[in-house]
């Protein structure tokens, strides 16, 4: 959830790449932010509540020159969001400071000792446990070792960064199940708990794995275990590019990231269609036709839109391959005893890979014996790295908080998925072709309802005011109702539930009235008759229908206030398409309530603590 970042090398500029470094991770929290730099000697280093710019206004005046340095920027879990709180921590001698993604688990126990030995806290962190330890254990010379003895003790997950002003030619990164990405530069070496931060500098990179460290001079580097054995590490190459990173003249990163799709959904097929065969091909899935199978169930695993994506899955997945499928939040499935029989399957659906949920679900169930495959946005990510197989979904960095560009991708591929499987089982040749066909037209029908930009920025405008929305979809359109509703939620602080639309008869029909918008999404897919019965209830009790529906459907226009077309696919494709308003909705009135859409309150795009 809070990002780090630290550099040692040939600059002379610490301060700025720091800076620049923060700007790129503030995604990852932004409630506060602080920088440290050793230079001459000595320990540099200030820290604020609020976002990087205030930050930048403040210390932008002071020298920040140097070649070693740490910064933070924070999501708070311990203690509040004000400025003793933000990171970096330091030692009592204020000589060494440590920046830190994840949580001390056992502080308090930490913390009650080193106050009996009379160490003063200057915080309510638990982060500053760890810098009053390193300095218990550090002889002025031999910073990894100290870092080492203080990790020892501390039970919990850490990203850290580890800097010492009696040592002003290294820098001490450890990792325990909070990102850190080692950065290999000419002469220089930077380190970030995501990719973002680095890449202006270097492409080439080293992922930490858990109990892993490194210890980083001018011109050198060692990786090691937090355990003090060498360990080989392997050079990555990073193909994200620094326009990826970038708004390219767009207001917002969302609005972008909505307008990549047509990318994005077609980089998430690319290569993986065989038009002559009707068939699908996963690669990363390395599974035999025997292996495809034997799988008799598949349990899906998710959090936030991601867990909407695992919900389509179903969906797509029993249709086509007529084989039961679960999706479960992974911060449930972690906790309970679930039944993982033989032939049960793992998906883990991850956009950063780093979710702490639904990393340690993967690994409870891969402690069982279940294959586990993960469907991940961020390449090296660590969920990448321990699902026993898996697949990209190749949309490029995804900056802003409300993912949006992943989850087209996401249920792209796990239509391509029910349609590799389902080869193997129900689904015939020329069946197979026309869903490629509507695959392949997925790009420019998006494309298509992108052009309506204006349109639905219109009917948001009508809306924006509005306190409550209600969104109601039916078979694979209600986890879009669910998707919609969240986008809402998460940008605009605006409450709005999503419901299977029959579903609604049983409770939300009590809310509708004239001030209520509804939106439903209705194409004309098999649902399509039921769900006309489902408007009229609205209608009948006044409430504000927002349909999104199939273009040259007459017989919408005549019920509801306002009608988003979509053009015509196959039944199962269609949330591809149905949520394309919905995103732009969501957005249009965060935009119009004044609300920071890429950053919005107490969220993090990467949710790295329970
Ligand atoms: C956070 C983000 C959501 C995301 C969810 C799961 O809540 O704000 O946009 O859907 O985490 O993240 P993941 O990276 O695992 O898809």
């Amino acid at each position: 959830m809070c990002g780090i970042v630290g550099y040692i090398g040939k600059s002379k500029n610490v301060g700025d790449i720091l800076l620049e470094g923060l700007k790129r991770l503030e995604y990852r929290g932004y409630d506060s932010a602080g920088i440290a730099i050793v230079r001459d000697g000595e320990l540099f280093t200030d820290k604020m509540p609020g976002k990087i710019k205030k930050l930048e206004e403040v210390i932008g005046k002071q020298d920040l020159s140097g070649s070693l340095g740490i910064a933070h920027t924070r999501w708070a879990t311990h203690g509040e969001p004000n400025r003793i709180n933000a990171h970096p921590h330091y030692s009592a001698d204020m000589k060494i400071a440590i920046v830190h993604n994840g949580i001390i688990e056992n502080y308090i126990t930490l913390k009650k000792s080193l106050i009996a030995e009379g160490c003063e806290f200057r915080s309510d962190t638990d982060t500053e446990v760890l810098a009053h330890l390193i300095e218990r254990f550090y002889n002025g010379d031999d910073l990894e070792f100290a870092v080492q003895r203080a990790l020892e003790l501390v039970e919990g997950t850490y990203g850290i960064l580890v800097v010492s002003a009696s040592e002003p030619e290294k820098i001490v990164a450890a990792r325990n199940g909070s990102p850190v990405v080692f950065g290999v530069g000419d002469d220089e070496y930077i380190i970030a708990s995501d990719v973002a931060a680095l890449l202006k500098h270097t492409r080439q990179v080293i992922y930490l794995e858990d109990q892993q460290m490194v210890v980083a001079t001018p011109k050198h580097f060692t990786t090691m275990t937090v355990q003090n054995e060498y360990v080989e590490h392997h050079i990555h190459e990073i193909d994200w590019n620094l326009e990826q990173i970038e708004k390219g003249g767009f207001d917002h990163f969302m609005l972008k990231e909505i307008f990549e799709q047509p990318e994005t959904i077609r980089n998430a097929m690319r290569g993986r269609l065989i038009d002559e065969t009707g068939r699908a091909r996963l690669g990363g899935l390395d599974m035999t036709v025997d292996e495809m199978l034997e799988v008799k169930r598949l349990v899906i695993l998710g959090c936030g839109t991601s867990w909407h994506a695992g919900l389509l899955g179903e969906y797509m997945i029993e249709e086509k391959v007529r084989i039961p499928v679960e999706v479960e939040y992974a911060s449930e499935f972690r906790y309970r005893n679930p039944v993982l029989e033989e032939g049960t399957i793992i998906l883990a659906i991850s956009q950063s890979g780093e979710t702490v949920d639904t990393l340690a679900a993967l690994r409870e169930a891969k402690s069982r014996g279940v294959r586990c495959m993960g469907i991940v946005n961020v390449v090296g990510s660590t969920i990448a790295r321990e699902s026993n197989a898996g697949v990209y979904i190749h949309a490029g960095p995804e900056i802003g908080v409300a993912s949006t560009k992943a989850f087209t991708s996401q249920i792209s591929v796990l239509s391509l998925l029910a349609l590799m499987f389902g080869r193997q089982r129900n689904i015939s040749q020329s069946e197979g072709q026309k869903m490629i066909a509507a695959l392949k037209a997925l790009p420019d029908q998006v494309t298509q309802i992108l052009e309506a930009n204006d349109s639905i920025r219109d009917i948001s405008e009508k809306y924006h005011k509005h306190d409550n929305f209600l969104y109601l979809g039916r078979g694979p359109n209600y986890p879009v109702a669910l998707e919609g509703a969240l986008k809402l939620k998460e940008i605009s602080y605006v409450h709005a539930e999503g419901y299977p639309a029959a579903e609604m008869k049983h409770g939300p029909i009590a809310l509708i009235d004239e001030n209520m918008p509804v939106v439903i999404i209705c194409p004309r897919d098999a649902a399509y008759q039921k769900i006309i019965g489902n408007i009229n209830e609205v209608k009948a009790r006044k409430g504000k229908i927002i349909a999104i529906t199939t273009e040259g459907d007459d017989e919408i226009i005549k019920m509801a206030d306002h009608v988003i077309f979509i053009p015509k696919t196959l039944d199962f494709l269609y949330p591809i398409l149905t949520v394309i308003p919905l995103q732009l909705m969501a957005y249009h009135i965060a935009v119009m309530r004044g609300c920071h859409v890429d950053q919005p309150r107490n969220l993090a795009k990467s949710v790295t603590v329970e």
